[in-house]
């Protein structure tokens, strides 16, 4: 039998999962740099074990010139959603990005498994660059909502205590409690709405206060010390009024006087014949 190179195989699809982790956390950024609700709770990734591969090999009696193409979760990727509403979001920023191409969707959320098992699922063809040159893997984006995630983390550790022989009773529990996480989500779904403007503004503050700080420090640098110090006394008053459009105004206040002095520094630096 030929010699199976493991580490070599894996190499493409442990870059993969990287880049992709990377690339969804740069979608929550934007979103949170821009004062938007982000769908994407959290985000994560994993290469399958060879173990795990091996017995899915096995199971499916996939033979080894079709592992790559078969096995379409060497490379996952799990996004976790807080709403019901946001995977479909998801699902639409994946479909229309360049650097991925959706070849299958498997809907698990319309059409639950038997078990129970809820979540929606994207193969994804993705172009990977090693030493070895440019290389298309396969890899299975898993969308779901953090209720259905706390269900299939609980079922999959009893799926591998059992291993495919769970107890009746168990398969019942697992059964009901499905049942619930999917009026949970429906219950979550009619708060979702005032959920979004709570976190929009949470992330309004948040990005007001980073910037108000940033332009204070930038005035420290360029103005006289007693003149920022009074600013900085006057934004920590208007903060403790918990007022965000008095906190606004500030804000717009502090960048027109930040933007003069930003000009003056700049006719300064240009009149010291400085370049740039
Ligand atoms: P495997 O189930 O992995 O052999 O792949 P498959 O080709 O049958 O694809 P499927 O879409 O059924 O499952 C893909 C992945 O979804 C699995 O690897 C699991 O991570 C997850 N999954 C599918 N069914 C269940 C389930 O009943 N319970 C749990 N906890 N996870 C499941
Ligand atoms: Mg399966």
């Amino acid at each position: 039998m030929e010699i199976r190179l493991w580490r070599e195989l894996l190499v493409p699809y442990e870059l993969a999962v990287k880049e992709l982790v990377m690339k969804f956390h740069q979608l929550k950024k934007e979103h949170k740099e821009k004062d938007l609700y982000c769908p994407i709770e959290e985000v994560s990734g994993r290469v399958k074990s060879i173990n795990s591969i091996l017995e899915k090999m096995q199971r499916k009696q996939i033979s080894w010139d079709e592992l790559e193409e078969k096995v379409e979760d060497i490379a996952g990727i799990r996004i976790i959603c807080q709403f019901y509403e946001d995977i479909e979001v998801v699902a639409e920023l994946i479909r229309r990005r360049r650097d991925m191409r959706v070849l299958e969707e498997k809907d698990y959320i319309t059409h639950m498994k038997a078990s129970g098992y809820r979540s929606y699922h994207m193969i994804i063809a993705y172009n990977t660059e090693t030493l070895e040159g440019c290389r298309e893997i396969r890899a299975e984006i898993q969308i779901r909502t953090l209720a259905m995630n706390f269900w299939a983390t609980i079922e999959h550790s009893l799926q591998y205590k059992y291993r495919g022989n769970m107890p009746k009773h168990l398969a019942e529990r697992l059964s009901n409690a499905a049942d619930s996480i999917l009026q949970l989500d429906a219950e979550m779904s009619s708060v979702r709405n005032e959920v979004m403007d709570a976190q929009n503004s949470m992330l309004h503050q948040s990005n007001l206060v980073a910037d108000i700080l940033n332009n204070i420090e930038n005035l420290y640098h360029y103005s006289n010390k007693r003149e920022v110090a009074k600013i900085q006394d006057e934004f920590y008053r208007i903060y403790e009024t918990k007022d965000l459009e008095q906190l606004e105004r500030f804000h717009r206040e502090l960048d027109i006087i930040a933007e003069g002095y930003r000009a003056q520094a700049l006719s300064q630096d240009m009149g010291n014949g400085s370049s740039i």
